[in-house]
């Protein structure tokens, strides 16, 4: 095992659970002091036992992300915990999912709010931070294939995931001169709570049928790409979506067993 985050303060959003706790667990065990932030206690007090258990050290805030002065709470909790922050991984997410005909004015608020608006929050709060400290950093945003190939029925969702990757790419730019790296990743579908479709009869085979390596990914699969595009073997990689989806969103994949080969006339 590497140590290659030691000595570095992290905060990741959403780090109850899913995606975000497995990133928590690997950034802790590469040396970092961790900061879980998030919305429920019990989640995070559960994700800080077993990596203090496992010789980790962190602490936890808990708050929305969609709140300036929770974000703020959480970046400094990190500085007060591990005496600064050289990584912010905004994580914390929801998938409002509805046919188009049926959606609120205010789930569209709560799924935009959270994603979109806790993302550039995070991302903020976490570079005023390195800066006023005199020392760059990295930041990824964990965005979603859906931001370029959106799903029915997600409209709130593919929304709010390609704001994010604007918000990225944006903070990249101006970040970049500050010896701040922003990048994203783009996850396909990752075994978690918010992916009921992994465990739904039917549409569980449609998305396994149309990912090429035959599988969902585990939440772990999705943090080691995080680690990564935090660490030094990344350090000229900024303003990049990183996708991360076994080639579900490469096109669409067509059995190639249909018997006799079809030659269209023209081409005779
Ligand atoms: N699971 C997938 O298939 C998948 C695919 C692509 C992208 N993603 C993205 O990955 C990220 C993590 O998702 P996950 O699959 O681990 O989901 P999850 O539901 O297991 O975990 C999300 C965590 O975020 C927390 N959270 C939600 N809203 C919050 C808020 N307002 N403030 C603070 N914390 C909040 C939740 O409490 C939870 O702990 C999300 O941004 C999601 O869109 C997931």
């Amino acid at each position: 095992m590497t140590n290659r985050f030691a000595g570095q303060g992290v905060v990741v959003s959403g780090a109850g659970r899913g995606i975000g706790r497995a990133t928590a667990e690997c950034f802790a065990s590469e040396g970092a002091g961790v900061l879980l932030f998030g919305w429920h206690a019990d989640s995070l007090e559960d994700a800080a036992a077993a990596i203090r258990a496992g010789g980790g050290n962190c602490e936890i805030v808990v708050g929305d992300v969609a709140r300036k002065t929770d974000v703020e709470r959480a970046v400094a909790g990190c500085v007060a915990a591990f005496g600064r922050i050289d990584v912010m991984v905004a994580n914390a997410g929801i998938a409002d999912f509805v046919p188009f005909l049926d959606g609120s004015e205010a789930a569209w608020d709560q799924q935009i709010g959270i994603d979109v608006k806790g993302t550039w929050l995070c991302v903020q709060a976490a570079a005023r931070r390195m800066v006023e400290e005199g020392h760059g950093g990295a930041i990824v945003v964990v965005s979603s294939t859906n931001a370029f190939q959106p799903e029915q029925g997600g409209v709130f969702y593919n929304a709010a995931k390609s704001g994010q990757v604007a918000v990225m790419q944006t903070a990249a730019m101006e970040l970049a001169p500050k010896g701040i790296r922003v990048n994203g990743v783009a996850p396909g579908i990752v075994r978690t709570r918010l992916a009921p479709v992994t465990e739904h009869p039917i549409q569980r085979d449609v998305f396994l049928a149309r990912t090429p390596l035959g599988r969902f990914a585990e939440p772990v699969e999705i943090a080691r790409p995080i680690l990564f595009l935090c660490s030094d073997d990344a350090s000229f990689i900024a303003g990049e979506l990183l996708v991360v989806d076994g080639a579900y969103s490469v096109g669409l994949p067509v059995p190639l067993e249909l018997g006799e080969p079809f030659v269209p006339d023209a081409v005779r």
